[in-house]
């Protein structure tokens, strides 16, 4: 394969989780002989420490070049001061945005052998399997802001074909699945999301009479998530709301630490990382949990090289690691449960590989 992936470790726990996921993606690329490039380049504070600017044009040229990014996470702390276009963040957003990815898939499910880990009820949990589909270049991340030391300002706009190709990723999505979607917006008082709600009815309509479409909005969502999970199959929203109702969405499966993510735009380029953020307090520690990072190298090898062989592969690795009794500190409040460490948790998904 003439392939080429570049991996961003980042900031605080981000060069832990992607040193594991790197681990998974060298014995794949070894024993299967797939002869894929591999980088490593510098974002976040990371990149701010080394060069002063957050995304360099070394990294970005870099991703731009490869088929598929791998990024652990930015953030920290020691750049909380920064002004804004000097924060770690500031890596990321215009990352996502200069690549065009739109479509951001946050899969959610539940593994059998955590339903102890989650706070909610495991009546609740059955047959939970949510992909939130979060919009992720436009909105309120990228409007217009400003501030004075009395005044401060951000403003959410939406294009019509901004919404038009996040909803039609939404209908696609849910043909695949369980064939309904759930629209989340905040139609009862945004204009934006008047838009959303119309542009969803038109489309679906037109284009996706086969599925099932439900507009909710977005505080309702949150409560829904938690009283009726299993009754959401594809939930499309925007970059706000679908940062915050990911997050919630989380916990349905036990931890911020399992969940992947792919960000991903009209071709098979994308860039794969976990849903936790950078972890500071927890970061060094070798306790965090590399489940979400190596679950969005499978991604990586589902949407961006379509080997799904390979995506269901590592995703098997993993449910076998905690059928092992093998879990992280974040999961590991059972005394029956074994707790290990970041780097023993990724050793033994190599070893339950079988590829
Ligand atoms: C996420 C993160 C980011 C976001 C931050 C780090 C800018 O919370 O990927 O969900 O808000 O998009
Ligand atoms: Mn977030």
């Amino acid at each position: 394969m003439n392939k080429r992936v570049v991996f961003l470790p980042g900031d605080g726990i981000g060069p832990e989780v992607t040193s594991e996921v790197f681990k998974v993606f060298n014995k794949i690329n070894k024993d299967l002989k797939l002869k894929i490039l591999t980088e490593e380049a510098l974002i976040g504070g990371a990149a701010l420490d080394a060069t002063g600017l957050p995304l360099p044009e070394e990294t970005l040229n870099l991703c731009k070049k490869s088929d598929a990014v791998f990024l652990g996470a930015v953030g920290g702390e020691k750049w909380n001061n920064n002004p804004v276009s000097l924060r770690p963040e500031a890596g990321l957003l215009p990352l996502r945005q200069k690549l065009n990815l739109f479509a951001n898939l946050r899969p959610i499910k539940i593994h059998p052998e955590l339903i102890s880990c989650s706070p909610i009820k495991e009546s609740y949990l059955k047959g939970v399997d949510i992909l939130i589909l979060r919009e992720l270049t436009g909105g309120i991340y990228f409007g217009k802001r400003g501030r004075t030391s009395t005044n401060a300002f951000d403003t959410c706009e939406y294009t019509i074909s901004e919404i038009e190709r996040i909803l039609r990723r939404a209908g696609n999505l849910a043909k695949k699945r369980r064939g309904k979607v759930t629209s989340i917006d905040k139609h009862n008082v945004l204009d934006t999301s008047r838009l959303w709600r119309d542009t969803a009815d038109k489309i679906f309509s037109e284009e996706f009479s086969e599925i099932e479409l439900e507009h909710i909005y977005i505080d309702a969502a949150t409560m829904h998530l938690l009283s009726k999970p299993n009754t959401f199959d594809v939930m499309v929203t925007d970059n706000m709301f679908g940062d915050i109702i990911s997050d919630e969405a989380s916990m349905l499966s036990g931890s911020l630490g399992l969940l992947p993510s792919a960000s991903l735009g009209h071709n098979n380029f994308g860039l794969y990382e976990p849903v936790h953020g950078s972890a500071p307090d927890i970061a060094g520690k070798g306790i965090s949990n590399p489940t979400g990072a190596i679950l969005s190298l499978a991604m990586m090898f589902r949407h961006s090289f379509n080997l799904n062989f390979i995506a269901d592969a590592i995703e098997d690795a993993v449910h076998q690691t905690f059928s092992k009794n093998y879990f992280t500190a974040d999961l590991s409040q059972e005394k029956t449960h074994h707790n290990v460490s970041t780097s023993d948790f990724g050793n033994e998904v190599l070893l339950n590989l079988s590829i």
